[in-house]
């Protein structure tokens, strides 16, 4: 579509998946609102927002899409992934029982989406070094094996975050 300008837009549709309480409405209030929240409720059903950035010059609309991690609370699953074209896949650094998810997360996604969806794996909350469950070579690995990107980020102290959605959205473009 055009603008007044008669420039391009692009609208570019994103998922956040993973288990609950990883850190995806966290790390999506984070990237578009600069809000973090230490008591956050679980999601019920979908949530998104769109956040606007400049690539080469052209305006890229990212529509980040945000759904619950419990099975019991989530939305229609293929409706939520239609027409995605990039996802973060999300696990906590802390809980290693979230990055032996991540698999799940991998087939959920490739059984309801193009195969040329852009991935990157997230490993969040690396704000907390102290108790970390799940190395940054293990994360790294997973990656690898699997064709995805991989950042480490933290939605509490904003580390990383940015980065991790600009990784995205520059790849779709
Ligand atoms: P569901 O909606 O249930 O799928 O969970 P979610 O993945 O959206 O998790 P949410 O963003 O609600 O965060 C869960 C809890 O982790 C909240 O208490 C957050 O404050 C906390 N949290 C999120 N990101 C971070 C982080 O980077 N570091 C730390 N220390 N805590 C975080
Ligand atoms: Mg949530």
């Amino acid at each position: 579509s055009s603008d007044d300008e008669g420039g391009e837009e692009y609208l570019f549709k994103i998922v956040i998946i993973g288990d609950s309480a990883v850190g995806k409405s966290n790390l999506l209030t984070r990237y578009a609102r600069n809000e973090f929240n230490l008591h956050s409720k679980a999601t019920i059903g979908v949530e998104f927002q769109t956040q606007s950035l400049e690539i080469d010059g052209k305006e890229v609309k990212a529509q980040i899409w945000d759904t619950a991690g419990q099975e019991r609370f989530r939305a229609v699953t293929s409706a939520y992934y239609r027409g995605a074209v990039g996802a973060l896949i999300v696990y906590d650094i802390s809980r290693r029982t979230t990055f032996d998810s991540v698999g799940r997360w991998l087939d959920e996604l490739k059984t309801h989406s193009d195969t040329t969806v852009a991935r990157i794996l997230v490993g969040n909350k690396c704000d907390l070094e102290n108790i970390r469950d799940v190395s940054i070579e293990e994360g790294k690995n997973l990656a690898e094996a699997e064709g995805l990107f991989f950042m480490e980020t933290s939605a509490l102290d904003s580390t990383n975050v940015k980065k991790a959605f600009e990784i995205v959205i520059r790849e779709i473009y």
